[in-house]
Parts: C-alpha cells; sequence; structure tokens
C-alpha cells in the first residue's frame, strides 16, 4: 500500500488534526462521537497509521459496498506489499486458504462460488434447520434454571452458534470446543489490530490443525457421505471441474468462522444493551411482536462488523478526496448505521424502528449469506431468553474488545438471572 506522504498531506491540509488511533481506548469503549466527527468533518480521509481510506457516511460506505471498482481481495495486496519474501513463503498456508474464502473473491469467481452456497442459505433451506436451533436453545437455556449467575458468553453465546453451524457442516458436536481457540487465531488476523507478527504465526498454526480437521472428516465422507453440508459441497465438487478439494476444506472453514463468532458477538451485544435500557427491554418483553425489528436495530446498533475493507480497483474520488488505484479503504458500517442523514434520532436504540436499511451484514455483491439463519437464531434464543430469566441483569459494565472492525464484548459477561 503506497501511504504516500503527499496524501497524508493532503488529508491534514484539508481537514485539519484529527485522532488517525482507530484502536483508541476511548474510540473502541464509545465510537460514536469520532464517527460523528468523522461523517460531518472527514467523510474519506487517509488514516496515515491505518495506511487507508476511512469512509463513515452511510451514502460513501453504501456506494463502496456497490461499486463494481471496489476489490473484496484485500488478501494478495496484503500478503504481496506488506509481507517480506521470507514471511510470503512461510505463511503460504495462510495465503492460500483466505484467499479462496468467497468473502475476498471478485467476480467471475465470487459470482461463481457465491452462487454455490446461496442454494445452501435461502430462506426456505434456512427453515428446516428451525428445529436444530430451538433444541440447541431449550438444552441451554435449561441449563441455567435454578442459577444465580451465568456468563453470557461461555454459558451460551458462544457454543450456541457453534453448535448449530457444526451440526450443519457436519462436524461431531464434541469437537464443537476445539473451533474456538481456531477460529480465535484467525478472527484476531482479520478482525483485530494489533501485533500482526504475532497475529499472522497464530492464524497459521490454526488454520494448519483446523484443515487437517476438516480433512479427517472430508476423507470419512469419501467412504460414506451423509446428510450434511461438507457431503453436499462434495458433492457439488465431484461435479464441477473449477472446485477442488481444497475448495471444500476452506470453505468449510470459512462457514465455521463466519458462522458462529458474528453470532456470537451480536447476542452478546443486543442482550447488554437491552439490559442498558430497561424500558426498551421491558417494551419488547411485553410485546414479542417487536422481536425481529428489536433484532434489526441491535445490529444497527451495535453490529458485530464495525467496518469492512475494500481496494480500489481505479482511481475515483469520494466526498471530495482522490483516491488512487491499489488503496485501501475502511468502510465503516458502525458509522454509516449511526448516519443522521439515514436514520431518524441514530443516537436512540429503538426495538420499534422500522424501516432499518442497516448496512450490519454488508449491502451488494458481498451481502451476508447466513442473514437468514443468523436472524432465525436471534430470534429463537432472544423470545426464549426474554421469557424465562424476566429478572436479568448485569452485574458488571461492558468494555468492548480494542478491534478495527469487530466490535465484541471482552469476556466474561456476567448476568444475574435472579
Ligand atoms: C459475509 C456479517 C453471520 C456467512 C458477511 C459480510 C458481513 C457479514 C458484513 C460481508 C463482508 C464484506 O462485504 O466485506 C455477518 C453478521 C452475522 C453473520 C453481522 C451475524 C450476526 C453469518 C453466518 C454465516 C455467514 C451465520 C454462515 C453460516 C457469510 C458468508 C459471507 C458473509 C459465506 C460471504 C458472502 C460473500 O462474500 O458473497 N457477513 N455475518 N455469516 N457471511 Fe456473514
Amino acid at each position: 500500500f503506497s501511504g504516500r506522504y503527499d496524501r497524508a498531506l493532503q488529508t491534514e491540509w484539508k481537514m485539519g488534526k484529527i485522532n488517525d488511533d482507530l484502536l483508541d481506548p476511548e474510540i473502541v469503549q464509545n465510537p460514536s462521537p469520532y464517527y460523528k466527527v468523522l461523517r460531518e468533518e472527514h467523510p474519506c480521509y487517509w488514516n496515515e497509521r491505518w495506511r487507508g481510506w476511512v469512509l463513515s457516511r452511510y451514502e460513501d460506505v453504501y456506494g463502496a459496498l456497490h461499486s463494481t471498482d471496489m476489490l473484496a481481495d484485500r488478501i494478495t495486496p496484503f500478503f504481496r506489499h506488506r509481507l517480506s519474501a521470507e514471511e510470503q513463503r512461510r505463511f503460504a498456508l495462510t495465503y492460500e486458504v483466505l484467499h479462496s474464502f468467497v468473502v475476498f473473491l471478485d467476480p467471475p469467481r465470487h459470482t461463481h462460488l457465491r452462487r454455490i452456497f446461496s442454494r445452501a442459505f435461502t430462506p426456505k433451506a434456512v427453515s428446516t434447520m428451525r428445529g436444530v436451533v430451538e433444541g440447541y436453545v431449550q438444552e441451554f437455556f435449561a441449563n441455567w434454571d435454578g442459577r444465580d449467575v451465568v456468563d453470557l458468553n461461555k454459558d451460551f453465546a458462544y457454543p450456541f452458534p457453534a453448535n448449530v453451524i457444526a451440526s450443519i457442516i457436519g462436524a461431531p458436536r464434541e469437537d464443537v470446543h476445539r473451533f474456538h481457540g481456531w477460529a480465535d487465531g484467525l478472527t484476531n488476523l482479520l478482525l483485530a489490530g494489533v501485533g500482526e507478527d504475532q497475529r499472522m504465526d497464530r492464524a497459521q498454526d490454526a488454520l494448519v490443525e483446523f484443515k487437517a480437521y476438516l480433512k479427517g472428516l472430508y476423507d470419512e465422507r469419501l467412504k460414506q457421505p451423509r446428510d450434511d453440508m461438507m457431503s453436499w459441497l462434495m458433492e457439488v465438487e465431484q461435479n464441477d471441474p473449477t472446485l477442488t478439494e481444497d475448495d471444500v476444506l476452506h470453505s468449510c472453514i470459512l462457514l465455521l468462522n463466519a458462522g458462529h463468532e458474528t453470532t456470537q458477538d451480536l447476542i452478546c451485544n443486543t442482550l447488554t444493551t437491552l439490559l442498558e435500557l430497561p424500558d426498551q427491554m421491558d417494551l419488547l418483553r411485553e410485546n414479542p411482536q417487536h422481536m425481529k425489528t428489536g433484532i434489526e436495530e441491535g445490529l444497527r446498533f451495535n453490529g458485530p462488523l464495525k467496518g469492512t475493507m475494500r481496494i480500489a480497483g481505479k482511481d475515483m474520488e469520494i466526498a471530495g478526496s482522490r483516491v488512487r488505484e491499489g488503496d485501501r479503504l475502511l468502510l465503516l458500517m458502525g458509522a454509516a448505521n449511526r448516519d443522521p442523514a439515514k436514520f431518524e434520532n441514530p443516537e436512540q436504540f429503538d426495538v420499534t424502528r422500522n424501516p432499518n436499511p442497516h448496512l450490519s451484514f454488508s449491502h451488494g455483491l458481498h451481502f451476508c449469506l447466513g442473514a437468514p439463519l443468523a436472524r432465525m437464531e436471534m430470534e429463537i434464543a432472544f423470545n426464549e431468553l426474554l421469557r424465562r430469566f424476566p429478572k436479568m441483569h448485569l452485574l458488571s459494565e461492558v468494555k468492548w474488545d480494542p478491534r478495527i472492525l469487530g466490535r465484541s464484548i471482552e469476556a466474561p459477561i456476567n448476568i444475574a438471572l435472579q
């Protein structure tokens, strides 16, 4: 990435001084005031520390997500320009795996893979998973009965979506705890922003183990196919000369990862927001018909991903700034979701907000494929949670993890049930 000096000067001159530390503890804890300044005064600014442009207005973030001139493959430039030749060799497996994730692909390969996955995640296909989701919700909350205090993360938000996605893929239940460390290693690389070297090492170690584990499941299914998504993907692979065994394994890594960490954060972020706003909690508990809009509001207000990235595919102008081909951009969905130009009273959490065109599942070509599943998991879990535990309250203040792209709460999240 260029990070050219003239660009930094251009930003300073035009915009005045700005805090470019996206991991500043104050910003991490409460990004809203910072987002407001960005939207009003620096809608597209060059962040020298992050070495890329930061977009914050709804109109610009939405436009970038829909633009065919914005590339989703940020993996190739990262490896080519940020790593030494020795590192590129050392982390070759990480590149190979990440580079085949549908979320980092551009057309025409993206179009091809997305078409395949879409078949598995239509609302109709997802509705067949309802029984599995309901079963897990009942089981986890039965374990809460009679307890005074639970850790929301450990006792539900992590294992619930992890178990759901594992049973969809076909991974045995007793292995689910192993995904945690692997997924963490990967997420830390993809969503955080500190300690680059260590992050690469951790991600690579995680991927080596994750892939070897899935290869074991793959080989079992070669002998005996089952009624699960991995067997289905293997069948697609047999009939599609452009798909390889690696594509199947890497896609399962992506789904197992995307399928639980984000939903885990949405559960924690939404429940803690509701617990901090008793009026909204009561409104939702007494009017479960607002559950759908309540969940969308949870996504808008504290969505699990504050931002995503793109690479400029050509020179262009955005909000008065000259973006050059190859520059990277941080699209702040979190800031766009609080833009008063799009949302009335954006700083107010309102479970009845409708319409709610938030960007937390992205938009355009890469719109989250798992959105129908995540929405169903949330609805079933929250209906039951609010009904069963009317006296829930938080035992400590919410502290947010320092991540540039992700928005997640530091564990443990202790909740009293009585
Ligand atoms: C893509 C968010 C749950 C699978 C995305 C993107 C976002 C997102 C923002 C696009 C990133 C970009 O444009 O660069 C979320 C949130 C979730 C969630 C907030 C939960 C609350 C899930 C689940 C699954 C899933 C449960 C699968 C089981 C995917 C896949 C893509 C994706 C496969 C890539 C789509 C593409 O590139 O065409 N998600 N996700 N997600 N998500 Fe999700």
